[in-house]
């Protein structure tokens, strides 16, 4: 199946970054600044978009014209616990941008997102969000996020990973076929277990070293 909301982000840095990434034996430290060096380098097409606007500047030498980002400032939207592993990569290159949080959990037996917290700035609507989880399996956190988002009243959302399974993309194209899907790493499946084949093993155990 083709993913019309899909956009693999390549670059050989990121490729090369994600190599260590994969590999069983990089430590919790590494991993986590690597979750951080990719998530920055995959910033500048997750905010490519963004509309800008004119602005008057003076130089030392003269006065001139200048683009600036226009609106709102833009809000990360780490889920609890992986997508906190991403909020400092992106935040060195936007270091303006609001953080909210979505807690979920993923229940083991059925797979399902739990929701436990649900916090982003008021006035959602006019504000692009950037929703953050390093892996994309069933689909079924980043949904329930970006709907989560859509109820309070949010209407411009994209959504950033590092490794995504197909089944987790389609899901998302299914429900929010109007959020666009970044990812890394487009890997070949889920196993019986939903974990991504051949992914990185469990995210947040290897982020914060609960395993
Ligand atoms: C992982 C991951 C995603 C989710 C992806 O979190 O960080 O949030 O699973 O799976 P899905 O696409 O099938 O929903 P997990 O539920 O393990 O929680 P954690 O981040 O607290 O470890
Ligand atoms: N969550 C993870 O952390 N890893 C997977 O492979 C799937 C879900």
């Amino acid at each position: 199946m083709n993913h019309p909301n899909l956009q693999v982000v390549d670059h050989p840095l990121i490729l090369h970054k994600l190599s260590y990434l994969r590999a069983r034996t990089t430590p919790t430290k590494e991993f986590k600044e690597l979750v951080d060096e990719i998530a920055m380098l995959m910033v500048f097409e997750a905010t490519r978009d963004l509309v800008t606007e004119e602005v008057e500047i003076q130089t030392p030498l003269e006065k001139t014209t200048a683009r600036r980002i226009r609106g709102k400032k833009l809000v990360l939207v780490p889920i609890l616990r992986a997508g906190l592993g991403m909020v400092e990569g992106v935040l060195s290159l936007i270091p303006g941008a609001r953080v909210g949080h979505v807690g979920l959990y993923r229940d083991e037996e059925s797979l399902e997102p739990v929701e436990y917290y649900f916090k982003i700035p008021p006035q959602p609507k006019g504000r692009d969000f950037l929703v953050l989880d390093p892996m994309l399996a069933t689909g079924g956190s980043a949904s329930a996020a970006v709907a989560g988002l859509k109820r309070r009243g949010a209407t411009s959302i994209r959504f950033l990973c590092l490794v995504a399974a197909p089944e987790g993309v389609d899901r998302m194209y299914r429900d929010h076929p109007d959020v666009p899907v970044l990812t890394a790493a487009l890997d070949r499946e889920l196993n019986d277990h939903g974990y991504i084949m051949p992914g990185l093993g469990d995210a947040g155990d290897r982020l914060f070293g609960t395993r």
